[in-house]
């Protein structure tokens, strides 16, 4: 939720309308964590434009030119989409009309003073700093009033912030504030940070503390916050600077260096590919850390899909003496892998500065002084000298290469990211697999190899129990897995939705083995599940797929799933490659068990076939279309799974309620005469999911009760089936493939993706940006 995207060049020239335009293009990139609404603050050139005479004297005062100009600062808000705040940039930096084709490229544009000018006329910022944000909706509306950057005065502008997280603390921080004039604008928690950026600065002067640093100053205001935050901080009184601090919610800074000054000691070897399956673990944290190189690099780029986010990693100071570099932040990886691959991953109470070419992370420490932003041995601020007391010491941060492609955050040939990712699932599914299912001479599948996660394995068999834990889709793939950890493991297994964790504390013990199953790895609900359960001694495994997110770093192993950037709001492709990625773990802790030899000999050819049988069924896409048409003007639909299928039901249910915004209720058959048989009747569709597995029989009669009841019937059969037919003769019937009972709830969500995909175009609803969702929940 919320996307920060922010930009510094030092020493590389930009003009107003390349550094809009980077802006526009890095939210657009992040406009799937939030569409209410989006804003950007920069440092405006106008000066330059006015005089070219002044071109001797700006290289002659040099810094103190620069500091001169940056005073004037742009602020550019609007509701809505990305595209509401391009056109309202284009019309009011560049006096473009709301028709001009091109877009925030015309050849002409006119000052805000109103004067035509011509580009060419405009000279370059050498330093411009400049911050962006897109904003999904906590506190406070989403009007243009409560849209970032926030600003410690609107009219002045002089500390702007843009900030993804929640300020818990804001209400007293605020009241203290205003009991001491400052005056509030918007309803938001933001605000009060760029109010205590002025708040302290001018306290800081009062008591004579003239060299206060931007960072200094920074760590100071972030010592006040409570909750959870990702910010960047940029200031008139510090032009040319960016300040970025981090907790609890994802950062990434990312390099953009010519000359390769940023210098990276490679020291050491992975002992072998595989390893790429323990999730990084405090990676950038450590001096001494293992890069993949030679042999291993190969292994993982074998590994690796063109569109996965594995991390090649190498250490590196980090500290570049580059006059010449271009800084960027951004909320996650999609809005800087256009700009440089180069990135290092921001840990929790890192503040990262920028400036003149250079860059410095600093660590807080633990506070000597329990109150805030004073010295002085009273309790109230009233009476103190102001003075920094933030104790912070200078780190080292890892330098990764991001092995994503620009293609994977484009539509490509696709309408929409929905529908592209659901049509990538035979590859990510491939990438989930590849390097793990390790095959004989004659290409059967003969093991499973997870790397790291081997070491803990006789750990997890030794478990009491195993807790699966998400949110949503991932929850749901944990009920689509369960009954296979059941049956491979032979532990209890037991499912968890993540904001219950904390809201009944529920007994964790140390003998507790928790899976944590997250796309984002973010999710605000399983990290804290995540924290509860370590606390409790468990052991905790991450199933993930963002590499180097919260939850993989949090986690004792895990395996990343490999399914690729998914951008669509819906989660799809992350869906199925977490279920596959399931199945391997629950096949590599059962490898010892004769007695399932066979069984697991079946799954495993089973996972072979499955990337085949997936893009079977996305040939029935012409067919769900055909079908979303006849539904897509219905208010209700319901689905009843049973068994490995109950999930399938409850995952086609979520994707028809928030894409289509049609009321859809996922059901287990084995309830339906409990209560929903209620709802049945001849103009309510209903969905049920009777491939041939174990529970063909009793879905069999679950279809004849249905029939009985005069229900409008949708069945979804294996193609190889003959009976359902005969059952429910007027029934729409769907054919997909059959696999093996245990991996058929992969298949047979595809064409229910696919009918929610066409019923939300066809209701012309924003599939890839549903109504008040984000795409990464990183509040409670
Ligand atoms: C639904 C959807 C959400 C997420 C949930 C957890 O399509 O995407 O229900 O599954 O918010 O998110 P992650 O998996 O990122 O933890």
């Amino acid at each position: 939720m919320c996307g920060i995207f922010a930009y510094l060049n030092c020493g590389v020239p930009k003009t107003k309308k390349e550094i809009v335009e980077k802006l526009l293009v890095g939210l657009k990139r992040l406009e799937y964590r939030g569409y209410d609404s989006a804003g950007f603050a920069m440092d405006d050139n106008e000066k330059w434009c006015e005089d070219d005479d002044d071109d001797d004297d700006d290289e002659e005062e040099g810094g103190d030119k620069k500091r001169h100009d940056a005073k004037k600062v742009i602020v550019c808000r609007e509701v809505g989409k990305i595209a509401n705040l391009e056109a309202l940039a284009r019309k009011e930096l560049f006096g473009e009309d709301d028709d001009d084709e091109n877009e925030v490229k015309a050849s002409k544009s006119k000052s805000s003073n109103g004067r035509k000018k011509s580009s060419s006329s405009i000279k370059p910022l050498d330093f411009c700093a400049s911050i962006a944000h897109t904003r999904w909706a906590t506190h406070g509306p989403p009007n243009k009033i409560n849209t970032h950057p926030h600003t410690s005065d609107s009219r002045e502008n002089e500390f702007v912030v843009v900030h993804n997280g929640i300020i818990t603390n804001h209400a007293p921080l605020r009241a203290m504030l205003e009991r001491r004039g400052m005056k509030f604008e918007t309803d938001t928690d933001t605000e009060v940070i760029p109010k205590l950026c002025k708040f302290l600065s001018d306290k800081f002067e009062e008591s004579g503390e003239k060299d206060v640093t931007f960072r200094q100053l920074a760590m100071e205001v972030t010592r006040q916050l409570q909750g959870a935050y990702a910010l960047v901080f940029k200031s008139t009184k510090y032009p040319g600077e960016l300040v970025a601090a981090k907790r609890g919610s994802p950062l990434l800074m990312g390099i953009s260096d010519d000359s390769g000054e940023v210098s990276c000691v490679i020291d050491g070897n992975l002992s072998d590919g595989a390893e790429e399956d323990v999730l990084l673990k405090k990676a950038s944290g450590n001096k001494k850390r293992k890069s993949m190189t030679g042999g291993a690099a190969a292994a993982a780029a074998a590994d690796a899909d063109t569109t996965t986010t594995t991390r090649i990693t190498t250490t590196t100071t980090t500290t570049t003496n580059n006059p010449k570099v271009e800084f960027y932040f951004a909320s996650d990886a999609s809005a800087m892998v256009e700009h440089t691959k180069r990135v290092l991953v921001l840990e929790d109470d890192d503040v990262c500065h920028c400036h003149d070419g250079t860059y410095k992370i600093y660590k807080v420490e633990k506070q000597k002084h329990p109150h805030p932003g004073y010295t002085s041995g009273h309790d109230s601020p009233e009476y103190g000298l102001y003075k920094p007391v933030v104790l912070s010491k200078e780190v080292e941060r890892t330098i990764e290469t991001l092995e994503m492609e620009v293609e994977s955050i484009m539509k490509g040939e696709f309408d929409h990211f929905m529908q592209k990712e659901i049509f990538e699932q035979p590859e990510a599914i491939s990438s989930t697999m590849r390097g793990r299912l390790v095959l004989d001479v004659l290409g059967a599948a003969e093991r499973v190899m997870l790397g790291g996660m081997s070491q803990f394995a006789a750990t997890i068999r030794r478990s009491r129990r195993i807790i699966l834990c998400g949110c949503g889709t991932s929850y749901n793939s944990a009920i689509a897995i369960r009954q296979l950890f059941e049956e491979l493991t032979e532990l209890p297994v037991t499912l968890e939705l993540a904001s219950d964790v904390l809201d009944r504390r529920c007994p964790f013990f140390r003998d507790d083995t928790c899976i944590f199953i997250s796309q984002s790895g973010e999710t605000a609900d399983t990290l804290k599940a995540l924290e509860y359960a370590k606390a409790k001694g468990a052991l905790c495994v991450g199933i993930v797929n963002t590499v180097g997110s919260a939850i993989s770093r949090a986690t004792d192993c895990g395996v990343h799933i490999n399914a690729g950037a998914e951008i669509g709001v819906a989660s799809t492709k992350a869906y199925t490659c977490q279920i596959v990625a399931m199945v391997l773990v629950a096949l590599s802790l059962s490898e010892d068990s004769r007695s399932k030899h066979t069984r697991r000999d079946d799954i495993m050819q089973g996972l072979l076939k499955l990337p085949g049988c997936v893009k079977e069924c996305l040939k029935m896409d012409a067919i769900l279309l055909e079908l979303a048409q006849e539904l897509k003007e219905e208010h209700s639909l319901l689905i009843f799974g049973r068994g490995f299928n109950y999930a399938t039901a409850l995952e086609g249910a979520l994707k028809v309620k928030e894409v289509a915004l049609v009321h859809s209720e996922g059901i287990l058959a084995g309830e339906m005469k409990h209560g929903p048989l209620a709802l049945v009747d001849k103009h309510m569709p209903i969905i049920v999911v009777c491939t041939n597995d174990g529970s063909y029989e009793k879905q069999q009669s679950v279809v004849q009760q249905l029939k009985a009841r005069d229900g409008r019937l949708i069945l979804i059969v294996s193609d190889d089936d003959t009976e359902m037919e005969k059952t429910a003769p007027d029934a729409v019937i769907l054919r997909v493939p059959k696999v093996e009972d245990c991996l058929q709830a992969v298949v047979n969500i595809v064409p229910l993706q696919l009918l929610s995909y066409h019923l939300t175009v066809l209701r012309g609803h924003n599939c890839d940006q549903p109504r008040n969702l984000a795409k990464s929940v990183t509040v409670e």
